[in-house]
Formats: structure tokens, sequence, C-alpha cells
């Protein structure tokens, strides 16, 4: 096998694709056109229409290397070789085309004639009474019958999530030898350790899971594969984890001459690079793709990798806002082909450094409390943080609730996560009832109608002089509108501003908004 980058590994696997008379298509956003997912979680999200026979494409074979963000196992990032929040799915699809016999044997034709991954090493998993699979594997590919495993449903059966479409699935598995073996007895195909690793995995999306668990067969037969480049290339690399591979390690060995760490030599170091290399990645192709720092959804989660990864650079010692450093590296290894973080640099930049500076501000006195309520407990029976401390380092101090879970996690303490719940309820009532009360002090002044319904503008023309922002509110002649058509005057109400407001006998800012097609 020839040591290859991952970048060549990536074009190889397109090529090879399409050379199988795939359409390649570029990835697509991590924001998917679905209601039922936050993120692309895999290399089929977006072509979710074709399995359900909803939309027809005007091809019926595809290659992607599809960009996708994960956090459901977030606390394992920079724990084990091979978790990560953001990360490539090599994947190549059939809607209604070709089917098992087809995509197990390019699969294998793949790694083993265009990777040169060695046959004997290689073991395939299959649904319990999948013959069809099992046939394919046995006598097309010539794979004897002991390396054949079967498995049910919770190891070979592939589901998108609680509804859309799945189906019996076939994992491809290399093993990477005895020195990756967690030496237990029972290490074989099927433990969770790294010496047996899912390299690929074959799905057959045969079914649409209904919402009451039922199974309703698809129009058409069709193929969902999806294999982790980075898993992959650590394999042709021959490294132990994902991030001594040459998508990573630039990252990591910047984090270590950042902070003085020397790899390997710490656990708890090694876990902080890692997560900081994890997690500047996600952030660049978060906000590439648009998604804002906010206290709910999409937005919540991009929040809590820059925070967690901003408290990870402060157990280093880093002081100072760090995370913007990685942006060049981040940009070299990843803006061919993914031209949008060019694009989008100096939003990247504009975004990262706000989100890191307001937090940066509290950090160190939220790390304080905690540390202090933590020593506190320690001594005590019941060890929890109560849901008051919590809420505070929510509220005062920025802390996202599974940061401050994570740090008690860390230090053996659990937390009152409905004590949290509890104080969140009363500071929304809170809310409710000062909104209630201004609308009903200042009526008829539509100004302060439209603060009582939205909030305040945000001035941050301290720090900004320019930046992105939402419009709230259209008023003309004293009087709430839906639309100002060019040449009407008017007044816009605008979420955040860097414009100074005429006060205090100093005169208002002036400059442009800016939209496409308008300024
Ligand atoms: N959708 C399957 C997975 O995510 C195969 O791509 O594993």
């Amino acid at each position: 096998m020839h040591w290859r980058t991952g970048k060549e590994i990536r074009s190889l696997f397109i090529d090879f694709w399409i050379s199988k008379g795939s359409k390649h298509c570029p990835s697509f956003s991590l924001i998917p056109n679905d209601p039922t997912l936050l993120f692309t979680i895999a290399g089929m999200v977006p072509f979710k229409p074709y399995y359900l026979g909803i939309e027809q494409p005007d091809f019926t074979r595809a290659v992607t290397s599809q960009k996708c963000v994960r956090t459901n196992d977030i606390e394992n990032v920079g724990r084990t070789a091979r978790h990560h929040t953001f990360f490539e799915m090599l994947g190549n699809f059939s809607w209604g085309d070709y089917f098992k016999r087809e995509a197990i044997t390019w699969a294998w034709e793949f790694l083993t004639d265009v990777i040169g991954l060695e046959p004997e090493r290689l073991y395939a998993t299959i649904y319990k009474d999948d013959e069809e699979a099992y046939s394919v594997w046995r006598n097309e590919v010539g794979l004897p019958n002991e390396r054949i495993y079967r498995f049910d449903k919770d190891e070979n059966f592939w589901f998108m999530g609680n509804v859309g479409p799945c189906g019996p699935c076939s994992e491809i598995i290399y093993d990477q030898g005895p020195d990756f073996s967690c030496g237990k007895p029972t290490c074989a195909v099927g433990c969770s350790c790294d010496r047996y690793l899912e390299i690929w995995n074959l799905v057959f999306t045969q079914f649409d899971l209904q919402e009451d668990g039922s199974l309703k067969p698809l129009p058409k037969k069709n193929i969902d594969t999806g294999m982790g480049l980075e898993r992959l290339t650590s394999v042709v690399q021959r490294v132990r984890t994902d991030f001594e591979t040459d998508l990573f390690k630039p990252l990591i060995d910047h984090a270590c001459s950042m902070t003085g760490v020397t790899y390997g030599a710490s656990r708890s170091d090694d876990l902080a690079v890692r997560v900081i290399a994890d997690h500047v990645r996600s952030v660049a192709f978060m906000i590439a793709d648009g998604i804002l720092p906010s206290n709910e959804g999409r937005g919540y989660v991009l929040r809590r990798l820059i925070r967690r990864a901003a408290r990870y650079g402060k157990l280093l010692g880093l002081d100072r806002p760090f995370l913007l450093d990685f942006l060049p590296d981040v940009l070299q290894l990843m803006a061919d082909p993914y031209r949008e973080l060019v694009d989008n640099r100096p939003m990247i930049e504009q975004i990262v450094a706000m989100e890191e500076k307001r937090f940066g501000k509290t950090l160190q006195q939220g790390t304080e409390l905690i540390d202090q309520e933590i020593s506190s407990l320690k001594g005590q029976r019941g060890h929890e943080l109560s849901g008051a401390v919590a809420f505070e380092l929510y509220d005062t101090y920025g802390f996202p609730l599974e940061l401050t879970k994570e740090i008690c996690a860390e230090n053996d303490v659990d937390i009152d996560e409905k004590g949290f719940q509890e104080e969140m309820e009363k500071q929304r009532e809170r809310a409710r009832a000062s909104s209630k009360q201004i609308s009903s002090e200042m009526k008829g002044d539509v100004y302060s109608l439209i603060a009582a319904d939205i909030g305040l503008t945000a001035f941050e023309g301290y720090t900004l002089s320019e930046q992105e922002t939402e419009v709230q509110a259209l008023i003309k002649d004293g009087q709430q509108i839906h639309t100002l058509s060019a040449g009407e005057r008017g007044e816009v109400v605008l979420k955040a501003t860097p414009f100074y407001a005429e006060r205090g006998g100093q005169i208002g800012d002036q400059g442009f908004l800016i939209a496409p097609g308008m300024k």
C-alpha cells in the first residue's frame, strides 16, 4: 500500500466512482434541507427525496465527499482515536440502479486495487439473514466464510433517524493488527477497540421507517455508502489516530507549539489539543455555511464548540483569544475543495472573534466559581452541583449547560439538571412579565412596542464598525409596516448595530445598509 495524502484519497474515491458512471456532486451544505435533522450527518442526507421517491434526479448514480457534523458523542472527541464533530464522508449512491452486487464488488475493487489494502486483512459483516449480501461476499468477492460475520439489527441495520430511509447494511472491516488490539481474549470482529476497524458502511436502503416504527418498502432499491475520509486516511498512513493524519497533524502541531505541549506526553494535554484541532475545523465550516452563534438549535451547537475549545485552551494556559490563529491552517488544509472557507473568511474571523471575546471575559470568573463549588462538594455526600449554580454559570458566565455537565463529570460530581430547568423557567417568566409591563406603560409609542415585542437593538459599535445583522422591523410615518420600496423613506430596526445613536449631545453615526441587490 502506498502512503497517500488525505486529499489524494478523496480524489481517488471520486474518480473511481465517476469511472463507474456516477455523477460527482460537490459537498452540500452542513445545513440540511430537512426539518428532522439539525445538521447533515451523512452523505445520503441531501439525497433523501430521491430515496423516498418524492423527487427524481436526472442521474441514478452519484458520488460525494460530504461535509458532516455529528455532536451526539462530543464528550468522546479527543478521548478516542476517531470521534470528530466535523468529518468528511466519502459516499457512493444509487437510486433504483445498481444494488448489492455492484456496491460490494466495486467497494472491494476500490479498497484493494486502488488503495492497495491487503485483501487478507479485510473482513465483512452482514445483517444476520441477508443471504444476498452473503452470497456476493462469498461467491463473487471470494471472501472465506470465516471472514464474513453476521450481526443483528443493532450493528447491521442503518437508520437515518426516528423516521426516514433505512435498510440492512454490510460493513467492511480492516484488521490493523495485534498492536491495535485491546488485548482482551474476546477481541475479534465487532470489538469496539481499534484493531478491527470498520472502514466502510454499505447500506442497502430499501425501507422508509414510519413514525409508528414500521418499515415501509421504498419504491426502488437503493444504495447509500459511507466511509470516513479521516479514518481511511489513518489506515493508509498507518497512524494510530485520525489526529496524526495529514488532515489534522498541522493543527495538532500548531496547538502544541502554541502551548508548549509535547504531543504524546500527557493524556490530558493530548485531549485538549485534539479538542482544539477538532473544533476549529467544525467552527470554520459551520460559519462558512451560514450558521451563527445563538442560544438555540445549530447556533447553540456552534456556540458550545467555540466555548468548549476556549475552555480547553484555557486549561493549557491560553489566556487570550486563540482560535483564529488556526484559521490559516484550516484554509491551507481544506480550501481546496472547500472554497466556501475562502469566500467567507471575513465572516468566520468576525464571528469567532466576537464570540471568543464575549466568552473570554467571563470564562475566568465562571471557572473560579465552578472550581470552588466542586471543591466544596467533594467532601459531601450526594456530590451534586445545584441547579442555581449551573444556571448562574449559564446566565451570567455564558457556560452552556453541557459544558458545566462535562466539567462536573470530569470531577465525578453530579448536577441537578431539573433545578437548572426550573431556574430557566423562572427567568422566562420574569422576561414575559417585564415585557408586558413595558408595552402597557408605553402604549402608542411604536418604538417601545417594537422593543417590547422583539427586544432592544444590540449596540456593538465600540468594537465593530460594520457587521452582519438582521432587519427586525420597518417603520413609516409612525406605523410599523412590512415593506419599504425603492425611493420611500422610513426607519429600519436592526437586531444589532455598530451605529452610535444620537444621544448625550453626540450626533449619530452615518453609513450604509447593504444586502444582496441593494445598498
Ligand atoms: N448512511 C450510512 C452511514 O452514515 C452510510 O453512508 O453510515
